[in-house]
Order: C-alpha cells, then sequence, then structure tokens
C-alpha cells in the first residue's frame, strides 16, 4: 500500500468525483428516510494544499483551483463544500485569489451532507492515514473501521437504514483491484440490490478499461450509469487521461440534473488547449 491521497488531492478526478456525490447524496435526501453514507476507502480526510506532497504534483491547480476561478453556479455546492473546511480566515484577507489552502476528502464532504436521521461509516486500511482519518473526523458523528475494503463492504450490507449508499475509491495499485471490485460488487447485488454503489476508477489504457466495463456489463445490473472524463482530445498512452465512475441505481433526480452538471464540470477542468469529454451513459 504505496499509494498517499495527499499528492492527488484536489485534482481533476476528485472534483469531478465530489461533486457528484454531493449531487447524488442531496438527491437521495429529497426523500426523509434515513440514509447509510459508506465510504470503503476513506483517505484522510482532510489535506493540506500547501503541503509537501501536495505541492510536489501540483495536482491541485488542474482541480480544485480551476473550479474556484470558475463561476458556474453549478459547482456551487461543491465550492461551498471546500470552503466549509477552511473557515472564513483561509479564504478571507491576506489570501484573496488564492484558492482554499485545505481540501475535503470524500469522509468530510459526506459528514457534511448528514441530516440528524443519516449514518456515516468510513473505512481506511493504511494505519498513518486511517490515524490521519480518525483526527480529521473527530467532532463529526463518523463510525471509523481500520479493515481491508472488500471485506468491509460486504459486512456492511445491507445497511441498517431502508437506503443506502456505498462509495468505493481504490488507488488501483494492485493489479487484482478490477477483479476484487468485479467480485465484491456482484456479492453486495445479491445482498443489497436496491441500494445505491459509486466506484471511482482511472482512465488510462483504454483496451483494459473496455475490458473491465464488459466484465460488469455482464453483471446485469438493472440501473448502472458510467460517468466518463477524458480530459484530452485524443488519448496520451500510458498517463492518467481522466477518470470515471460507475454508478449503481443512481436516482432519478441525479440523472435528470447530470448532463449540464457535466458540461460546467468539463468547461472548468478542461486543460489548456483542450475540450475533452465528460459523458454519462447507461450500462445497462
Ligand atoms: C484514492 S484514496 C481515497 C480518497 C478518498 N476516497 C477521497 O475521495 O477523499 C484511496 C485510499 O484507499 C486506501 N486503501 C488502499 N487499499 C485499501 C484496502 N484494501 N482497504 C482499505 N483501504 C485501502 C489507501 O490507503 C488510500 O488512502
Amino acid at each position: 500500500m504505496n499509494y498517499r491521497h495527499s499528492f492527488h488531492a484536489g485534482n481533476s478526478a476528485d472534483v469531478v468525483k465530489h461533486s457528484l456525490l454531493i449531487a447524488l447524496v442531496r438527491a437521495l435526501q429529497l426523500k426523509d428516510g434515513a440514509l447509510t453514507l459508506i465510504d470503503t476507502h476513506a483517505g484522510c480526510g482532510l489535506y493540506d494544499l500547501h503541503g509537501d506532497q501536495a505541492q510536489r504534483t501540483g495536482e491541485a491547480m488542474q482541480g480544485v483551483m480551476r473550479a474556484f476561478a470558475d463561476a458556474d453556479p453549478l459547482l456551487d455546492d461543491y465550492r461551498a463544500a471546500v470552503r466549509a473546511v477552511n473557515g472564513a480566515g483561509n479564504e478571507g484577507a491576506g489570501n484573496e485569489g488564492a484558492g482554499p489552502l485545505l481540501y475535503p476528502g470524500s469522509p468530510r464532504i459526506l459528514a457534511q451532507l448528514l441530516r440528524p436521521q443519516d449514518a456515516l461509516i468510513i473505512n481506511e486500511k493504511h494505519p498513518e492515514d486511517a490515524y490521519a482519518l480518525r483526527g480529521a473526523m473527530r467532532g463529526t458523528p463518523a463510525a471509523v473501521h481500520e479493515r481491508d475494503a472488500y471485506e468491509f463492504w460486504l459486512a456492511m450490507l445491507p445497511t441498517r437504514t431502508p437506503r443506502g449508499l456505498v462509495v468505493v475509491d481504490p488507488p488501483y495499485e494492485q493489479t487484482d483491484e478490477r477483479a476484487r471490485i468485479t467480485k465484491t460488487l456482484a456479492a453486495a447485488q445479491r445482498k443489497w440490490a436496491h441500494g445505491v454503489t459509486v466506484i471511482w476508477y482511472p482512465l488510462k489504457d483504454r483496451s483494459a478499461h473496455v475490458h473491465w466495463k464488459e466484465k460488469l456489463r455482464r453483471l446485469g445490473i438493472a440501473k448502472l450509469l458510467n460517468v466518463e472524463h477524458w480530459l484530452y482530445d485524443a488519448d496520451q498512452p500510458g498517463i492518467y487521461n481522466g477518470a470515471g465512475l460507475f454508478i449503481v441505481n443512481p436516482p432519478y433526480a441525479f440523472t435528470q440534473g447530470l448532463p449540464p452538471m457535466l458540461d460546467a464540470l468539463r468547461e472548468a477542468l478542461a486543460p489548456e488547449g483542450h475540450r475533452g469529454t465528460l459523458k454519462a451513459e447507461w450500462l445497462s
């Protein structure tokens, strides 16, 4: 387990993933019934964008900083979630126009969205990140676990509340990561067919990706949506070309609002000289 999200926090993939997570939870919350939010690969929870690791890659410049330089109101909820961990001071005097100093990971964003009836259960296996996560989540109602994500994912299902959301956001540093996801998702569907599940993935090698998409399609999930963000106008072999999400059972209000939101995100995040594509399609 070498991956550390602190090198990548607030990059373009985080902007898309976190914006869509907020929209998804808000769509689920149009109904009053309690929700259980589960994060299988939670990371550290809070990241210092001016810290050594973030500065070394500079990835936030192509992500959250672009989102803050953009004024589209469809990104307001996302920007508000980032502002919420910065407090007035960090974006106030002395830091005007410089963007946020701190970046909230998925568990801190989910914690902000909780209503009194909702629950948040999060998991991180790396001991140092799990320690940081416990610190970052202090004062929130989150229950923190330190287990293997795939064992944890199945152990949490079915959720205690009738409705819930599982977020699966692995680093893909193990060669069997996609196979483990496919296997665990198939088992999760048997235990919890009506639940909402979001799976993030990076786009590098198109053929490996097409092959995996076909495997997921063959699981026969009735409502499986695929959102894919290609950053460049032509793929650049061997490098990071963007990211995607598989979303099982997205609520109707979420899918209805998706096209303009994807357009706003694509436009805000387009690298210099590229338009890119950011689209959703049903795999079922
Ligand atoms: C991409 S990061 C998570 C980022 C976070 N979801 C966010 O959006 O802020 C992936 C995390 O998964 C953790 N991880 C990797 N393999 C794991 C496993 N088998 N079980 C649990 N956590 C794992 C890594 O330590 C890393 O912190």
